[in-house]
């Protein structure tokens, strides 16, 4: 059984195609590439995205991802969830999970916990109400400007971040896992790491900040991200992953 991570997708899954990716030849359903959020395969849900979530499943590994900024979450949450290996997961295809936030699973021997998530960065100018009297107006201005903007419902949501009781479950579920695990999955990473390199582009947020604390009080062995689109370790234990794909020992 192999776990194989990277970081976001949007919704773009070459580097899945078995010339990118050519350990598949080898691999079942009970080995593990893992999305470290922005999966973007529930977007629009048009027929194109059912094709591609189709895919996945067609590929000889199961396919897993906690959530990013950019996830549709209207969409996500119409897919029912079900217990998969100690944690909750919510199933896009039968081997195409969603790892829920504050979960905790056991995957190949290795307890893994997950808490996707993060704030977007690309919304300087503002997100639109689609449905506001003076929405297409705005829009043309914003998009001539070349303006950093999002609309709500349509390519932003406010569940991109945790609610509280996302947060009280992820705190229960390490209470109950003795804040020991050895593996952390999520989009943005503890503020204190993002600050090391991040010049400010990225600011802390309610996520990161719980983040730090559960870096300083859960014992793991490496904290995997996504999100930043780089590929780079920090501090020895944060390994920030865009399109690089790394299998894990
Ligand atoms: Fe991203």
């Amino acid at each position: 059984m192999a776990i194989f991570i990277t970081g976001d997708t949007h919704g773009d899954f070459g580097r899945l195609q078995p010339a990118a990716f050519p350990e598949q030849s080898n691999l079942t359903k009970e080995d593990y590439l893992i999305i470290c959020g922005d999966f973007g395969g529930v977007w629009d849900g048009g027929d194109a995205e059912q094709q591609w979530l189709d895919w996945l499943e067609t590929r000889s590994f199961t396919t897993l991802f906690v959530s990013g900024n950019h996830e549709n979450y209207d969409l996500l949450r119409n897919y029912p969830i079900s217990q998969w290996h100690g944690g909750l997961v919510q199933a896009i295809r039968p081997s195409v999970l969603h790892l829920m936030r504050g979960q905790l699973y056991n995957i190949c021997g290795k307890r893994i916990f997950t808490m996707g998530g993060a704030s977007s960065h690309d919304i300087r100018d503002g997100v639109l109400e689609p449905d506001a009297p003076d929405y297409e107006q705005k829009i043309r201005q914003l998009n001539a400007a070349g303006a950093l903007f999002r609309v709500n419902h349509r390519s932003w949501w406010k569940e991109e971040l945790p609610s509280e009781d996302e947060y009280r479950t992820a705190k229960a579920t390490l209470d109950k896992a003795g804040w020991d695990v050895d593996y952390i999955i999520t989009h943005c990473c503890p503020s204190s790491i993002q600050g090391t390199f991040s010049g400010g582009l990225y600011q802390r947020d309610a996520l990161t900040d719980f983040f730090d604390e559960v870096q300083e009080r859960c014992k793991f062995r490496y904290w995997f991200f996504g999100h930043y689109h780089e590929n780079m370790v920090v501090e020895k234990k944060f390994v920030m992953l865009y399109e690089q794909m790394i299998r894990l020992k």
